[in-house]
């Protein structure tokens, strides 16, 4: 049942181009709308939201910080992003106008269930996004769209995350659309590049080879930790690397936004430390992609060995970083889909040659259905 593969998660890393496609069939109609799974709004609902909160836990939640870089592009929504378990317990300001966004692979969540609760409470607009068809948070949600992940096994969430994204993607247009476009040319190209991502993703998984031997070299040096650094949508990578390498290895991992390096977090670096930069495109917002090219400086200087996660061509990080690993070309906010590969891949290679069970880690359950 593990099709071939040795883990589960393997397995489930190399079902991520299939479970994107899936996930995307179907949900653009033959003009061009985006269609939900099950709504309990109107239009004028989706019209009436001046205010959009996304709630989760754990990699749910890193999808979630991507989505508001997407939703505040795509529809000037103001939008936050909460982890559950605080959302719920600092009485949030909501009412009618406010769409709660819940992303829950599970569907069971606890700390998700009780911020969806205390949303609708409060006569919030609830919005699910799960892989579990009929699971407890899609029935108390206003509206749902399903992720079409299948099964996934492994406890550390990698196909479920890439298929939360692209249901994301979707809401955020979805969104857009319903409201009105302003930016209608925008809206239809981001949708080309999300059907266009599946293939990219596969891409990137043919090529993982050298993010495997990099990650054997970080186990075989005895690294006692990994610093991830990233920007923009860089930025909720890193905190999902670092999550993955944490769960997986039982590593110090952190993630950081780049820019905070130099308020603390640098003086983590030693000689050899390895730092995982997420780096945006050279092309269209090059401001980004100069300043991380200062952060890959700042941390080199400082002893750091480098690893860059980057898009294919770009000469100026593999002139700065000692290792890099390429990514088709993608628009910045599509990125996530195809950055986050290669650090599951190397959160899964370094606990392997540190003996862990990568399926099984310790302490952790797949569905967390106490608070
Ligand atoms: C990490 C992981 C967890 C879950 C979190 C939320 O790899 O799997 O952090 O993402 O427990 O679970 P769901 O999405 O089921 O609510």
């Amino acid at each position: 049942e593990k099709g071939g593969f040795e883990t589960f998660m393997r397995k489930e890393i190399n079902e991520q181009p299939t479970a994107v496609a899936d996930t995307l069939r179907g949900r653009i109609d033959e003009t061009g709308q985006i269609v939900l799974d099950e709504v309990r709004m109107s239009d004028q609902d989706f019209r009436d939201i001046d205010k959009v909160f996304i709630i989760a836990c754990g990699t749910s939640y890193h999808a979630g910080l991507v989505t508001k870089y997407a939703i505040e592009h795509w529809t000037r929504i103001p939008c936050e992003v909460e982890l559950a378990s605080e959302f719920r317990y600092r009485d949030p300001v909501l009412d009618r106008s406010t769409l709660v966004v819940a992303i829950s692979q599970s569907g069971e969540t606890m700390d998700t269930l009780m911020a969806v609760r205390h949303a609708k409470d409060q006569k919030a607009r609830v919005l699910s996004i799960s892989n579990t068809v009929g699971s407890t948070i899609p029935r108390e949600s206003d509206a749902v769209l399903y992720t079409r992940a299948g099964i996934e096994v492994a406890v550390a969430s990698t196909k479920a995350f890439l298929t939360q994204l692209a249901a994301c993607y979707l809401v955020g247009l979805h969104l857009a659309q319903v409201r009105g476009i302003k930016y209608a040319d925008e809206v239809s190209a981001v949708l080309d590049e999300l059907v266009a991502a599946p293939g990219k993703i596969a891409k990137v998984i043919e090529n993982l080879e050298p993010v495997r031997e990099m990650a054997r070299q970080c186990a075989a040096l005895g690294t006692d930790r990994v610093l991830f650094i990233g920007r923009h949508v860089g930025y909720p990578v890193a905190l999902e690397g670092a999550l993955k390498l944490k769960e997986l290895a039982y590593l110090h991992a952190e993630g950081f936004a780049a820019g905070e390096l130099k308020h603390g977090p640098i003086s983590l670096i030693e000689d050899g430390t390895p730092v995982i930069a997420i780096v945006p495109s050279p092309r269209g917002r090059s401001l980004l992609h100069d300043k991380i090219i200062s952060n890959i400086q700042e941390v080199k200087a400082r002893g750091a060995k480098v690893i860059a996660i980057c898009e294919e061509g770009d000469r100026i990080t593999a002139a700065h970083a000692d290792f890099v690993f390429e990514t088709p070309a993608s628009p910045t906010l599509l990125s996530p889909l195809l950055t986050a590969v290669p650090l599951q891949e190397f959160a899964a290679e370094l606990a392997t040659a540190l003996g862990r069970d990568i399926d099984q880690p310790r302490n952790l359950a797949k569905s967390v259905t106490v608070e």
